[in-house]
């Protein structure tokens, strides 16, 4: 790997001398910010969950409701989404979850990542003449990782839970076993990719049961998966990665042409993480550390931004500021991000308060950097389609939970004899360096694919401590959700409530392409005449992320949630 340090040498050469004049706010270390108390005394005896869909969120009240806590809470909303929002995460994907437990105050990262089986080939992903092949990558068994979710619910339960992992489990095998009707985006999700799912026997018996995908008020049952979570509630992770389990899902990829093996599934283990934490105008922003991109970024951005005074600045100046963070920050987790058991990185570089101040040198007040006068780099893009949710319960006990199969219906693949759809998270590996991914963007060597790897993930589920609020704050939307969660976060440092913050408008840029995506409305007329006049290439974008955010006010003593009005209000409820 190139040394970090040489570019920023150049780019700062070239750039000092015409920044000069913008040096009063900045100053040359960013400022102390006053910590936010870490451990939190007080209860506030009411829970608050916020999901992407209202079974979720009524069956972590009902675990709630039977006395387990918030982790067992985030068990049955994680299961009831593998029934419900296929499309988006499933017990055949992985999860990253940043939580805070209220008798210590201990904040952990839970790494429930997908990893690489040991047989990955990149050869498998390029077609004879070497170009890509997007359809290995993104459709099939090949596409899938080694799933992460069985083995995260389960260390969930046994170390932060309060009820048996089976009890977690029970309202998503009843809702399986029971039927549900599948709401719209399911529909649609199916309908989008039923000619993949068409390739696929058992994919076919569960998605297109008449030949087509099912219709509004249909009754929808999952007894396979219902099974699954069954053994996984009575025996635990080896119920998945071992056993009848175990065998039905390697037999069904490696008769579909796949490459994993008994022993993949028996290795797999979750990661216990640091988080990283970033003090930002007296908060604490606790977020996700590597395998995830998200929270490396979001803290250089917010130790970025933290020499200025935002609240003195007008839309288009205080805009241009964040974006210019945004650029800087993602030219820089393209570039050296990755699995760290297997990649070393210069964290304490990007997360030093230094760092950011040296790059901050490099931003004008007025105009835009264009993307190409900051040394090259390659960009990375991972998958769109995720969701997050976000509990607080009675005790204090907080979790924040993003989860993901990566594209729409993963891989589109079910393991027959399972109900489990397969991830297509291989495609969030750098597969063929300098080849463009689905997205048309590159990938770097930190992201390359190994035996056991851990692919490169945006996912980036945070808890923002302050002195008088606590937030629970995460997205999905691929690189998107980086910039999603850290407007979010912004919002709330504003005073935005949790609807609020979840309705936040947003806006994006990512370094590559060098242009700002910008959701309709963000900006008023006079704020995007301002961006464009400072260099800014604005570009409508459609759809965003949904955020389901949790608020506690430590004055009040009060929960709040919200899930995002671009998808569905009302889906966060309090008790
Ligand atoms: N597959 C989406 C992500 O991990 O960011």
């Amino acid at each position: 790997m190139k040394h970090p340090l040489n570019w920023r040498v150049t780019l700062l050469a070239l750039l000092v001398s015409s920044s000069a004049a913008f040096a009063d706010s900045r100053p040359a270390t960013a400022p102390a910010a006053a910590t936010a108390p870490h451990v939190i005394t007080q209860r506030p005896g009411h829970a608050g969950i916020a999901s992407a869909n209202f079974h979720a969120t009524d069956a972590g009240l009902e675990v709630l409701a039977k006395g387990g806590n918030a982790f067992d809470a985030a068990i049955a909303v994680a299961s009831t989404l593998s029934i419900v929002e296929p499309e988006s995460s499933g017990i055949g994907g992985g999860f990253m979850a940043v939580l805070h437990r209220a008798s210590d105050g201990k904040d952990v990262f839970i790494d429930a990542r997908e990893t690489a089986p040991a047989a990955v080939n990149t050869k498998d992903y390029l077609n004879k003449d070497g170009t890509p092949n997007r359809d290995t990558a993104l459709n099939g068994p090949l596409s899938a990782g080694i799933p992460g979710e069985p083995a995260g619910l389960a260390w969930l339960s046994k170390h932060y839970g309060k009820l048996p992992l089976k009890d977690a489990l029970t309202p998503a095998i009843r809702l399986a076993r029971e039927g549900f009707q599948p709401d719209g985006r399911l529909i649609n999700a199916i309908t989008e990719r039923q000619d993949d799912i068409k390739r696929w026997p058992a994919s076919t018996a569960k998605y297109l049961p008449e030949g087509k995908p099912p219709v509004a008020g249909q009754v929808w049952r999952d007894p396979d998966q219902a099974r699954t979570l069954e053994i996984l509630g009575e025996q635990g992770a080896d119920g998945f990665y071992r056993g009848e389990v175990g065998k039905k899902l390697v037999d069904a990829v490696r008769a579909a042409g796949g490459n994993w093996t008994a022993k993949d599934l028996e290795s797999y283990q979750i990661k216990e993480r640091t988080p990283i934490t970033v003090d930002y105008r007296g908060y604490r922003v606790v977020t996700a550390p590597p395998a995830s991109s998200g929270g490396v970024a979001v803290a250089e951005i917010l130790n970025i931004l933290s020499g200025y005074d935002l609240t003195k600045l007008d839309d288009a100046h205080r805009t241009h500021l964040v974006i210019e963070a945004m650029r800087r920050a993602f030219r820089d987790h393209n570039d050296y991000l990755g699995d760290p058991d297997f990649v070393k990185m210069p964290l304490d570089m990007l997360l030093s308060p230094y760092y950011a101040a040296g790059l901050r040198m490099t931003i004008l007040a007025d105009k835009a950097t264009p993307s190409s006068m900051l040394p090259a780099s390659i960009a990375v893009d991972p998958g769109m389609h995720t969701t997050h949710f976000s509990v607080i319960d009675k005790g204090g006990n907080i979790a924040s939970i993003t989860l993901t199969v990566n594209y729409t219906m993963g891989s589109t693949f079910v393991a027959a004899g399972t109900g489990v759809l397969l991830n297509d998270e291989m495609d969030d590996f750098a597969l063929v360096p300098n080849k463009p991914n689905v997205y048309g963007l590159l990938g770097s060597a930190a992201n390359a694919p190994e035996p056991g790897k851990r692919m490169l993930s945006s996912m980036t589920p945070s808890i923002v401590f302050g002195a008088d609020r606590v937030g629970v704050i995460g997205s999905p939307g691929g690189s998107t959700i980086i910039t999603q969660v850290l407007e979010g976060i912004l919002a709330f440092m504003d005073g935005k409530d949790a609807q609020g913050v979840a309705a936040q408008k947003r806006f994006h840029h990512q370094y590559m392409p060098d242009r700002v995506d910008v959701e309709p409305g963000a900006f008023d007329p006079a704020t995007a005449d301002a961006l464009t006049r400072m260099g800014h290439t604005l570009k409508e974008r459609s759809p965003w992320g949904y955020m389901n955010v949790v608020t506690w006010d430590l004055k009040t003593n009060k929960l709040d949630a919200a899930s995002d009005p671009r998808r569905e209000s009302g889906l966060g409820k309090v008790q």
